[in-house]
């Protein structure tokens, strides 16, 4: 089983009997016929066939740990918006839960973790992730994979070790984040320990995804923003390039650090293949910072609450900006919950008849 492809040396692209490979490629910096598409936080969220199955379960929960249904809701984005990658439904929350923190998704509020790290006497409670634990996540990427039978690859994900550790502290959502931050100023002793659990446990779950039959990894910093330059470069990009070197090319990685535009050129020095850009982002900007890495974003999400010809307007002139090449296009954050999947479906079609005419 699992995937063998070489992201540095392009080796085996034929064995992964892809139908359509595009994302690989166009993550690889090759030369693709157009550009792939698909959104963050696809699946789940928008379609009510995803409500369907959700609302049968006692809860989200219940959902990620039921391969045989969290495959179904993956594969669910492929043949309503038509998008060219699957990403597999579970949640970067999946971590601390296995590594002694439990998590609860509260509805209507988000994640709730009932005990937190407060102090160094809860490590007592924490372990580095078996990755065994994670076994289900592993067996719905199996059965994604059954289900998709070469139609897109599928993309599997973590959350960032700072993103992770936010959690763990803070308990749940959090406008400031004060108390992961309040760590990182009293004790970054206890805060690189912890950071360095997370990066061990993720090393090992991502590693497992991948033998499960991934095809491309990403990974989400989605509070990245509430660092500045410096703490980001001494408490989240370390562990970033660890993480990322551990994968050794096995698949493509692409780094999604929201809001840490400060830091593209940071995180472009990590031997990742794509880095994920919000849409706050200026396309000139970030391709100077960014080298030859390839771009994934950065269409605004709420620009799907536009009437369509606007959506089809604003799409293209992204798709301009971005110039045909080293792009993968999807939107500069997760899918709204409130957005309608048929204004998905004009961003997904227009990203799929777009041709780029000066390359
Ligand atoms: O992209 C996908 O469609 C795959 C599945 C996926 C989920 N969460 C399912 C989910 C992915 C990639 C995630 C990542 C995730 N989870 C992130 C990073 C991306 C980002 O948006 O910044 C974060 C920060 C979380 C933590 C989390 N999980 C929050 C804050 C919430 C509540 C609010 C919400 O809906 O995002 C969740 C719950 C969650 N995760 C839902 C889904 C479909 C909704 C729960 C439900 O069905 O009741």
């Amino acid at each position: 089983m699992g995937n063998t492809f070489n992201s540095k040396t392009g080796e085996t692209l034929e064995k992964t009997e892809l139908k359509n490979d595009l994302l690989l490629r166009a993550a690889r910096g090759m030369k693709t016929e157009r550009t792939p598409v698909w959104l963050m936080r696809q699946a789940g969220r928008i379609l009510p066939e995803y409500r369907a199955v959700r609302n049968s379960l006692s809860g989200f929960k219940e959902l990620v740990e039921t391969p045989d249904l969290a495959a179904e809701v993956t594969v669910q984005p492929v043949d309503i918006l038509g998008v060219d990658a699957a990403i597999i439904f579970s949640d970067i929350l999946v971590i601390p839960d296995a590594m002694g923190l439990p998590y609860e998704m509260v509805e209507k509020v988000g994640p709730h973790f009932p005990e937190t790290v407060k102090s160094e006497a809860d490590f007592k409670k924490l372990r580095v992730a078996e990755p065994g634990e994670l076994q289900y996540v592993y067996d719905a990427i199996a059965k994604t994979i059954e289900k998709l039978a070469g139609r897109v690859p599928l993309i599997g994900f973590a959350g960032a070790p700072f993103t992770i550790f936010c959690y763990m502290i803070e308990g749940g959502g959090s406008k400031t984040f004060s108390k992961p931050r309040k760590m990182i100023a009293q004790r970054p002793d206890l805060a690189h320990r912890l950071l360095d659990m997370i990066t061990e446990s993720t090393i090992g779950y991502l590693r497992g995804q991948i033998d499960a039959g991934v095809h491309l990894v990403q990974v989400f910093d989605s509070w990245a923003a509430i660092l500045d330059r410096q703490d980001y470069a001494d408490f989240a990009l370390p562990y970033l390039d660890r993480i990322t070197r551990a994968i050794d090319g096995r698949v493509p990685v692409t780094l999604f650090a929201k809001g840490a535009n400060f830091s593209i050129g940071d995180l472009a020095a990590i031997p990742c293949d794509t880095i994920g850009l919000d849409w706050t982002v200026p396309v000139d900007f970030a391709r100077r910072e960014a080298g030859d890495k390839t771009l994934q974003g950065n269409l605004d999400p709420t620009a799907l609450y536009a009437p369509g010809k606007e959506i089809v307007k604003k799409t293209r002139n992204m798709l301009e900006a971005f110039g045909g090449h080293r792009h993968i296009a999807n939107l500069g954050h997760g899918v709204y919950p409130d957005t309608d999947p048929e204004a998905v479906k004009i961003f997904v079609n227009t990203v799929k008849e777009f041709r780029y005419e000066n390359t």
